[in-house]
Order: C-alpha cells, then structure tokens, then sequence
C-alpha cells in the first residue's frame, strides 16, 4: 500500500524536463542559476540531472551526510552521489578540485547558518582558484545571505574563473537582492510568498511571474534565461 501511495506520489511529481536540465547544463561561462520550489517539488532532481550532464562538478550540500545514512537505512532519499568531502578536508587539500572528472560532495562543519555561510564562503574561494567548474548549492536558502559576498562574486563573476553557480533554495526570495539581481537562469517551480513574486517579476518580468503563480504540482518548470524574455524586467 505504501509503495503504491509513493508510486502515485512520485507520478504526480515534475519529471526533470530535458529542456530544464539541458538550460542549466549549457549555460554559458559564468551563468548563475536559481531553483526555487517548495520542498519535495523536484528541484534537486532538475539540479541532479543536469549535473550528469557536466564534466566539473562540485556541490556543497549541508545534508549530504545524513541524506546517505538514511538511504542507507533504506528510507526513500536520493543522496548527492560523488566522493564526499567535509569542507575542513576540503581545505586542507584543495588539489581535490583540479582532476577532470570531477564530481564532489562537500559537506560543512556545523548546520547553523553563520557556520554555513562560512564554510559556503570558502568553498567558494576554493573553487574560484580551482577554475572551471559547476558549483551547486543545495539548500542555498539557508545561508546565501550569510555567504552574501562569496554568492555576488560568483554570480557576478563567474565567468572570470570559469565557474557557473547554481543554487537551490526554497524561495527565490531568500536569495540577497544582489545575486537575485545577477541570476542569469531561473527554474522555477512552486513559489508561494509574495515577496518571491516581486523579485521574480524584477528579475524575470511580469509574464514569467504570472506563468510561476499558475504552476500547480504536475506541471513542468518554468525556464527563464537572461535575454530570452519577450518582455523587459520591471
Ligand atoms: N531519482 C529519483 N527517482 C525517483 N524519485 C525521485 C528521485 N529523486 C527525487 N525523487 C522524488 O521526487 C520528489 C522531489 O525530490 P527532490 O528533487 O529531492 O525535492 P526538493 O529538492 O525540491 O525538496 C521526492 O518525492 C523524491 O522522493
Ligand atoms: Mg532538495
């Protein structure tokens, strides 16, 4: 009973579209992406499929441990695959981003949010020196302000270290208004909150706005990419 309640669950999901992990994947040098959704609306499924479409990969997940031990135990989770690495590893052998393939977990010191602005900050740093390369945030929601500066580095000028950003939040607007500014791409599944709608409508326009507030549990993602928009942010 349970399995076909999880079946019928999992059908009324979102697939990852091809054409929102193919926008994420081919982004150019320097793009900076959001994938906002609610929980358990598909966004580090998207995020997942189009890092398997990517040679460079590094994700700092805050609960890429616990995610494995409780797949471990068998519970229904889908864990970051990779070779898992704490950020205090990280730093003490930073060569561990230089080889291509290259596909790494990271994981912080602690799950509070000023340590995990820190730790997101020098991930950062690391990746920034290390070149070339797709940085996922997972949870991004949770400390992108604290790692404000790291973020508006990375989204603003990606592109001079080769490094595209892609952060996974809850709600766009949990972003800081600079790298909300910056995003370059724009996945965005359910949004409930006002003030994600308004800075949905500054950065991707009035009709993608309209398009994400229609979204219901089902439907495909919407896809905004800088430039494509037939109508002018407000
Ligand atoms: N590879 C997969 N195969 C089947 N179901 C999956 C897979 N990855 C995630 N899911 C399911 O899809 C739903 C959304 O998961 P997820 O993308 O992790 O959500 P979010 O990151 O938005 O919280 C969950 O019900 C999850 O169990
Ligand atoms: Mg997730």
């Amino acid at each position: 009973m349970i399995r076909v309640l999880a079946l019928a669950l999992s059908l009324a999901m979102p697939r990852p579209s091809v054409s929102s992990s193919a926008a994420l994947a081919s982004m150019p040098e320097g793009g900076a992406a959001a994938i906002c959704g609610l929980p358990r609306s598909g966004k580090s499924r998207i995020a997942k499929a189009a890092a398997d479409q990517l040679r460079r990969v590094v994700v700092f997940d805050p609960y890429g441990d616990r995610d494995r031990l409780e797949s471990a135990h068998g519970h229904e989770l889908y864990p970051w695959t990779g070779d898992l690495w704490s950020i205090r590893e990280l730093a003490l052998h930073p060569g561990a981003l230089l080889p291509d393939p290259l596909r790494l977990v990271v994981t912080p010191r602690a799950l509070d949010e000023h340590t995990l602005g820190q730790d997101f900050a020098s991930l950062a740093e690391l990746c920034w020196h290390a070149g070339n390369l797709d940085l996922v945030a997972e949870e991004a929601s949770l400390y992108s302000r604290q790692a404000a500066s790291a973020v508006l580095r990375l989204t603003s000028g990606g592109g001079h270290a080769r490094v595209r950003l892609i952060l996974i939040t809850q709600s766009i607007g949990m972003l800081s208004i600079m790298a909300a500014r910056h995003l370059t791409h724009v996945v965005a599944l359910n949004q409930s909150d006002a003030s994600d709608f308004k800075i949905l409508a500054a950065r991707c326009g009035k009709a993608f706005t309209r398009k994400v507030q229609a979204w219901t549990p089902g439907d495909r993602p919407n896809i905004w990419r800088l430039g494509a928009e037939r109508e002018k942010p407000c």
